[in-house]
């Protein structure tokens, strides 16, 4: 998979797409990142990439022009099967919708800043618009980089135990079951003896019946 993200913040993903999993994907050839800066697509002389709204009000929008001009350059070289918007009023981010994503090849991820992007860029570049959540944040950048996180580990290869992104949470609509490691007592709480018992059958169990109580206790909305 090939991830095309657009920002005028390049900076900000130095780090996270630089370590762990994430790194060793690329490492592996499975997935290749890169981080196109915004700013020398401007068109005019203030290399600027936004302006004042039309009619008025507090914010900066992000003109169209340098963000039609990168989106067309890349397009030249690649045909892509999503240009994604991060925006806080895109369609909400699910479990589902990154197993669907990451299936395609070669995606776009578009960052917003300020008051957003001029709606001509959503009408007319962008083909889908995905928020992580309820809130605003300052950017699309972490938007764009936990959708990325959520997609790398679904690849087949990326993680080393293949089953473990099958048993994450939400991958059934249940939230994952508890885990534990050794020592076996520590300060007197123990591990549930099931899970220390050898029996598959049981353990599977075991793991099925707390996965659908927490999902009862803690996320009901998941079981309808
Ligand atoms: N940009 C700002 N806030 C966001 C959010 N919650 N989701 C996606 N992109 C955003």
């Amino acid at each position: 998979m090939r991830i095309d993200i657009i920002t005028c913040l390049p900076e900000l993903f130095d780090g996270p797409m630089n370590q762990s999993i994430i790194k060793r994907s690329q490492q592996k050839g499975l997935v290749d990142i890169f981080i196109h800066d915004l700013r020398p697509y401007s068109v005019n002389k203030q290399k600027s990439i936004d302006d004042y709204a039309y009619g008025g009000g507090a914010g900066m929008v992000m003109m169209i022009e340098p963000i039609d001009r990168c989106i067309t350059a890349l397009k030249q070289n690649l045909s892509y099967d999503e240009i994604i918007y991060l925006t806080p009023d895109g369609e909400g981010l699910t479990q589902g919708i990154c197993n669907q994503l990451s299936l395609n090849k070669n995606i776009i991820l578009l960052c917003g800043h300020y008051k957003g992007v001029d709606e001509r860029v959503r009408e007319h570049l962008i083909t889908r618009e995905l928020s992580i959540g309820d809130y605003v944040l300052s950017g699309g950048e972490l938007a764009a980089m936990v959708l990325a996180d959520a997609l790398i580990r679904l690849i087949p290869g990326v993680l080393n135990d293949e089953s473990s992104a099958l048993t994450d949470s939400f991958q059934d609509s249940l939230l994952a079951p508890p885990v534990y490691t050794r020592p076996a007592i520590y300060n007197g709480w123990d591990v549930p003896a099931i899970l220390q018992s050898g029996n598959e059958a049981k353990i599977n169990d075991w793991r099925y019946e707390l996965a659908v109580k927490r999902t009862k206790e803690r996320r009901p909305d998941l079981l309808k």
